[in-house]
């Protein structure tokens, strides 16, 4: 029998999905899961002849051609470890194993490390773009040996998403680069759902705009500067009716956000690293406060203030300076993911094209957005960039939006409206471009209590001071 170009293992949604896009693009697929229902459902599902199911994973492994390229569509964490387990007796020198899960760049460098012992590639492989990307194109970023990236790129571009015809996959780097990228991007659309998410909030508590309204001001705004996926399914969210009760089906959704983790490691490297990325990690903060629902509840009963009524004069005005004020904070936190790339290029090493990388983000992922574009000169530009917001297209922007930025931040804790993200990348863009901070005194503080010495701007040299 003729053997198969690809063997996906884990048909959940996205590994599904990936298979019969791999399929549609002539590739021949043999798929294995490990609980049988899910290969014989798919197997119905797939129009396809050259994908074929499998029901062992000695069956899986020896269905392919060599070096066999086998892809691991399954849950983050230990099944990783597991599957790669299973996959190993029957394995040969030279096969590629990839990981196109949610995976720890940590855990990504770690294996990397163990199956190069074994003589077997692995490659760690960020795909975004959830069910529909997988299907008819995510944006894929892969990291591992370039060599081993040469054998599996033909497959990998031609399933990927196209932006002008350009394939939405790029080598990122070695072992856990593209995991990494992955990871950032995931804190990025942690981030800029929050921060869409305040500008509802603020237009339906302020300005009491129904479900239909909303959906047509999204509509609007996803016409401009904001164009992007997230401002699209937005626009579309707030138009969908219940088909369970009456009105319009976002009002009966429960106030508790749920994550899985993504968004948290991105914060918790950028602590590791010392790079500041306050919006994003406000995104993360806020999900945590909204699952603790029975205290907010309590809180709600417990503090009862008086917050002011306050009334917009002109309401067209004020839904346009919460656009710019979307606008101008979403570009700094972005400004925060590629700082926090840039760091860690560095650290680790990879050598990241901060430019390719919003390339290829600008089509199937999550975060795609037309502003992706102008991130992409930016770098094409000056690919030594040191912050986004220094470049000249967003320097202007933030500049001629900032007026209405700190407008719709005052007016919103003036209403006691919380703006976590909002005013999380307002205080990043003044606390960056501000030239004297007041660490002068904090130093003074460390100094004080604990001897921890410090510098002066007058005279070369440590100091420290009997207080
Ligand atoms: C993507 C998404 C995808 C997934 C998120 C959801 O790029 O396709 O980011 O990876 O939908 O991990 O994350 P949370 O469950 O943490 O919101």
């Amino acid at each position: 029998m003729e053997k198969q170009q690809v063997g996906v293992i884990g048909l959940a949604v996205m590994g599904k999905n990936l298979a019969l896009n791999i399929a549609e693009h002539g590739f021949a697929v043999s798929v294995y899961n490990r609980s049988p229902e899910k290969t014989d459902e798919l197997l119905k599902e797939s129009e396809f002849e050259h994908l074929i199911g499998t029901f062992n994973i000695q069956e899986f492994v020896d269905s392919l051609e060599m070096p066999r390229k086998i892809i691991m569509m399954v849950k983050a964490g230990n099944p990783v470890d597991d599957t790669i387990q299973q996959l190993l007796p029957f394995l040969s020198e030279g096969d590629i194993v990839m990981d196109g899960g949610n995976s720890f760049f940590k855990d990504t460098i770690r294996r990397n490390i163990e199956l190069k012992q074994k003589k077997i590639h692995f490659m760690g492989i960020g795909i975004s773009g959830g069910e529909e990307g997988a299907r008819n194109g995510p944006a894929i970023m892969p990291g591992g040996d370039f060599e081993t990236y040469k054998l599996i790129e033909p497959i990998l571009n031609s399933i990927s998403a196209k932006v002008d015809d350009e394939p939405c996959c790029t080598y990122i780097g070695d072992n856990g680069a593209g995991h990494f990228v992955k990871m950032v991007h995931n804190g990025i659309e942690y981030a800029d759902m929050q921060l869409i998410c305040e500008s509802y909030f603020i237009l339906k508590n302020m300005l009491h705009l129904t479900p239909p309204q909303l959906h047509k001001i999204f509509a609007e705004w996803n016409e401009g500067e904001l164009n992007s996926y997230l401002i699209e399914i937005t626009s579309d969210i707030f138009a969908k009716k219940d088909d369970k009760a009456d009105g319009y089906l976002v009002d009966k959704i429960l106030d508790v956000a749920g994550q899985k983790g993504t968004g948290k490691w991105t914060s918790q490297v950028s602590l590791d690293m010392g790079i500041a990325i306050p919006t994003i990690t406000e995104a993360v903060f806020e999900r945590c406060l909204s699952a603790v629902k029975g205290e907010r509840v309590l809180a709600n009963h417990a503090i009862a203030i008086e917050i002011p009524d306050i009334h917009i004069e002109n309401e067209a005005e004020f839904i346009e300076s919460i656009r710019r004020a979307l606008y101008a904070s979403k570009i700094c936190a972005y400004a925060q993911g590629f700082s926090l790339m840039r760091e860690a290029s560095k650290e680790y090493d990879w050598a990241l094209q901060l430019g390719e990388i919003s390339k290829i983000f600008r089509g199937g992922c999550i975060i795609r957005a037309q502003f992706l574009n102008k991130i992409k000169d930016a770098y094409q530009k000056d690919s030594n960039l040191t912050n986004l917001i220094l470049d000249d297209y967003f320097k202007e922007i933030l500049g001629k939006y900032q007026k209405d930025w700190r407008k719709v931040v005052s007016i919103a804790i003036e209403a006691g409206i919380a703006i976590p993200g909002f005013s999380s990348a307002i205080s990043y863009f003044d606390g960056y471009r501000t030239l004297e901070l007041p660490m002068n005194l904090l130093q003074a503080q460390r100094d004080y209590f604990g001897a921890h010495t410090y510098q002066r701007t007058d005279m070369e040299g440590t100091f420290h001071t009997n207080w």
